[in-house]
C-alpha cells in the first residue's frame, strides 16, 4: 500500500516537474536590430490557444548617436548594436523574470533593414540558440509591424494594414497571421521619410516626424497647398512632395528670410495634411476594392495625430473598425518580433543556422 501511494506521488511529482520545465507555455525571446533601435522582448503564449499571449518585457535602447548627423549612419548603428545587444537582452530576461533556459525559441529580424545592424541581431540570436539548443526563428520586420496589432487587439481576418515607418510605406492584405500579401507600396520615399525630410528643410532635428506633428497641432492645414502624386493603383510616391516643399520654402524665403519661423505651424500642418490625405486616400481605395472594413495601422508614423484623427473620421464615415497598436508597439520594438516568432513556432516554421540576413525582402 505504502509503495503504491509513494509511487503515485512520485508520478505526480514527475508530471509537475515535466510541466514546469516544458509547461503549456511557449516563451519566445524577440530581437530587433534592423535600424537604429536595439530591442529585446519576451513573449509568453500558450501551446494550444493561438489567441492567448502576453508580453513579459519590452526593452529598447534608442541610439542617440545619429541625431547630430540628421539621419541614421549605418556603420555607427552596427557598432551601437554591438554595444547594446547583451545588456538589452539581459534586461529583457530580467524584467520578464525568466532564466534563459526557460526560453522555447529566439526570434530575430532577418530584414529588411541595414545589413550591418541586422547582422548583429542575427549573429547574437544564432549563437544564443546554438548554446541553448533551442530553435531559431527568422522574422520579416514588416510582418512584425503588421502582427503588432495582435499585442492588445484582435483584428478579424481578412484585414488591411497600413504599415508606415521611416523605411516603409505599404498596404498589406492580411489573410492570416502568416498569410500577408503586399498590395501597395511606395515607389520611392517612405511616409516617415517625407516627414523627416520636411523637418530637415525646416531646420528641425532628426527624426523630425514627431516635431512636425507637434507644430501641426496649432497650424492651419489649409494654409498652403502641395500637389498629390498621380500614381495608379495602390502604390505611393513621396519624393515629389519633398521637392515641392523644398522649392516652396526656398521661394518664400527669397521674399522673407523669416518665412519659416513665422509660418512653422502652418507649413507643418499643411505638409502633414498632404501626407495623411495621400495615405488615407489609398487605404480607402484598397478597402473599397477588397470590400474590407477591418483596418489596422502600424509603424512609427502610426503615432501621428493627424493620421489617427483622419483614420477615425474615415472609419466613422465608411463603417470601418480600426485597430492601432499602443505607441510603444508602433515604433520599432522586439515585442512584435517575438509575437511573429510565436506564430511561426506554432506552425513549426523555424530557421537553419545558415539563414542569411537581407536588406530587402
Ligand atoms: O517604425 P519606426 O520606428 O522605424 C522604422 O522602421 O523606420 O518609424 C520611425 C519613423 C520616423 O520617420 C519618424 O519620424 C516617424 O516614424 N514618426 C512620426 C511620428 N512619430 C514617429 N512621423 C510623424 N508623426 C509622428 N508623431
Ligand atoms: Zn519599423
Amino acid at each position: 500500500m505504502y509503495f503504491v501511494i509513494s509511487f503515485t506521488s512520485l508520478l505526480v511529482n514527475l508530471q509537475n516537474y515535466y510541466k514546469s520545465v516544458n509547461g503549456n507555455s511557449i516563451i519566445i525571446l524577440g530581437i530587433e536590430s534592423s535600424c537604429d533601435e536595439t530591442a529585446a522582448a519576451v513573449f509568453k503564449g500558450e501551446k494550444e490557444a493561438v489567441s492567448s499571449g502576453i508580453i513579459l518585457s519590452n526593452v529598447i535602447a534608442t541610439q542617440k548617436v545619429h541625431e547630430q548627423y540628421g539621419g541614421v549612419v549605418p556603420e555607427l548603428a552596427s557598432r551601437a548594436h554591438q554595444q547594446n545587444i547583451i545588456p538589452v537582452v539581459s534586461e529583457a530576461l530580467k524584467r520578464a523574470g525568466i532564466k534563459k533556459e526557460a526560453l522555447s525559441a529566439v526570434a530575430f529580424t532577418r530584414g529588411p533593414g541595414l545589413l550591418g545592424s541586422l547582422l548583429v541581431g542575427a549573429s547574437f540570436a544564432k549563437g544564443f540558440t546554438l548554446g541553448l539548443k533551442i530553435p531559431l526563428i527568422d522574422v520579416n520586420h514588416l510582418q512584425g509591424h503588421v502582427l503588432s496589432n495582435f499585442i492588445d487587439n484582435r483584428p478579424g481576418f481578412p484585414f488591411l494594414c497600413l504599415v508606415v515607418s521611416g523605411g516603409h510605406t505599404q498596404i498589406a492584405l492580411v489573410k492570416d497571421y502568416l498569410g500577408i500579401e503586399v498590395i501597395g507600396q511606395t515607389l520611392d520615399d517612405a511616409a516617415g521619410e517625407a516627414f523627416d525630410k520636411t523637418a530637415k528643410i525646416l531646420g528641425l532635428p532628426y527624426p523630425g516626424g514627431p516635431l512636425v506633428d507637434k507644430y501641426a497641432i496649432t497650424g492651419n492645414p489649409e494654409a498652403f497647398r502641395f500637389p498629390h502624386p498621380k500614381i495608379p493603383g495602390l502604390d505611393f510616391s513621396f519624393s515629389g512632395l519633398k521637392t515641392s516643399v523644398l522649392y516652396f520654402v526656398r521661394d518664400r524665403m527669397k521674399e522673407d528670410e523669416n518665412f519659416i519661423q513665422k509660418n512653422l505651424a502652418d507649413i507643418c500642418a499643411s505638409v502633414q495634411k498632404t501626407i495623411v490625405d495621400i495615405l488615407i486616400g489609398k487605404l480607402a481605395k484598397a478597402a473599397a476594392h477588397y470590400g474590407i472594413k477591418e483596418i489596422a495601422i502600424a509603424g512609427g508614423v502610426a503615432a501621428n495625430s493627424g493620421l489617427r484623427k483622419s483614420l477615425e473620421e474615415t472609419a466613422k464615415k465608411s463603417g470601418w473598425k480600426i485597430y492601432i497598436p499602443e505607441f510603444r508597439y508602433c515604433t520599432d520594438n522586439a515585442a512584435m518580433i517575438a509575437m511573429a516568432g510565436y506564430y511561426k513556432f506554432l506552425k513549426g516554421i523555424v530557421a537553419e543556422q545558415t539563414v542569411a540576413v537581407s536588406a530587402r525582402m
